[in-house]
């Protein structure tokens, strides 16, 4: 993994070329994403997105480091963040770095990711001064969905200062970049025109640094439901059903398997590949 950027080189894109993310849980997808990506980021949304669990609060250490391990598999070339889950940083500083060590040592992650601005920048402070650089993550954080009662826009009229301090804050604590999720446009632009590190927009603006989204989101796997900024980059939920659904019916009528995918009585001559 010497060719992945680091922290630092994701620290260095601020103002320059768009910075390309994705989330990934497993081997196969982060293969897929590998070249195209500066970074991938294994995302508490796994509890979501692959294992049906209503919110990402159920998500724990272990779900994250197994997803983790599988998507450092499929890496040679992005830059791997992990999301520290529910429950794993919030009670303080020592607490955090403890299981963002864990996360780091387990699975070969350059940096974590949490939840919170002003509220959690000593908590990044003492991380990054201890070898863990870390990505906040600001606006709608969907670990606190209970306390800002439901998945909605942060940072309209009166709160964009709130939301603004807490860019200030997770930038003046270390952090190496920002994600900003579900505010404004303007306030989006606002926050990277006036901060040092780079924001990563999702539900935010074309201006930030860069972008991300959930990778079963834009490939239409996942379908529960549609985020208005989420786009759809393929249908392969649809395809996939289709896919089964005809295989079904071939079961059914015999049809599969045919003669090509079964084996003769006697073993095949060394040319043939049967
Ligand atoms: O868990 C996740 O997928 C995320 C991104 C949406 C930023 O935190
Ligand atoms: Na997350």
């Amino acid at each position: 993994r010497k060719t992945a950027p680091s922290a630092e080189d994701i620290r260095a894109r601020k103002g320059k070329t768009p910075i390309v993310s994705l989330t990934a849980y497993t081997t196969p997808m982060a293969r897929l994403m590998d070249a195209h990506c500066d970074f991938v980021l294994v995302g508490d949304s796994v509890g979501m997105v692959l294992h049906g669990l209503p919110s990402t609060l159920g998500v724990t250490m272990e779900m994250m480091i197994l997803h983790g391990q599988a998507v450092a598999r499929g890496l040679q070339l992005a830059m791997m963040v992990i999301d520290m889950p529910f429950g794993s940083y919030e009670e303080g500083p020592q607490q955090a770095f403890r299981n963002a060590a864990r996360l780091m040592a387990e699975t070969g992650a350059g940096a974590v990711k949490l939840e919170g601005g002003v509220e959690m920048a000593d908590t990044i402070r003492f991380l990054v001064a201890r070898g863990i650089p870390v990505m906040a993550h600001i606006g709608l954080t969907p670990q606190s969905v209970n306390t800002l009662g439901g998945y909605k826009v942060q940072g309209r009229d009166k709160q964009a200062a709130t939301v603004m301090a807490d860019a200030r804050a997770v930038a003046d604590a270390g952090a190496f970049s920002v994600v900003l999720e579900k505010v404004p446009q303007s306030l989006a632009d606002q926050i990277t025109a006036e901060v040092v590190i780079p924001t990563i927009g999702i539900g935010a603006s074309a201006g930030c640094d860069g972008q991300i989204l959930v990778v079963d989101d834009m490939l239409g796997f996942f379908t529960a439901f549609k985020a208005k900024f989420v786009k759809r980059y393929a249908d392969l939920g649809a395809e996939a059903e289709a896919a089964i659904a005809t295989y079904a019916a071939e079961v059914r009528t015999r049809a599969f398997p045919a003669a090509e995918h079964v084996f003769a009585d006697q073993s095949p001559n060394k040319s043939a590949k049967t």
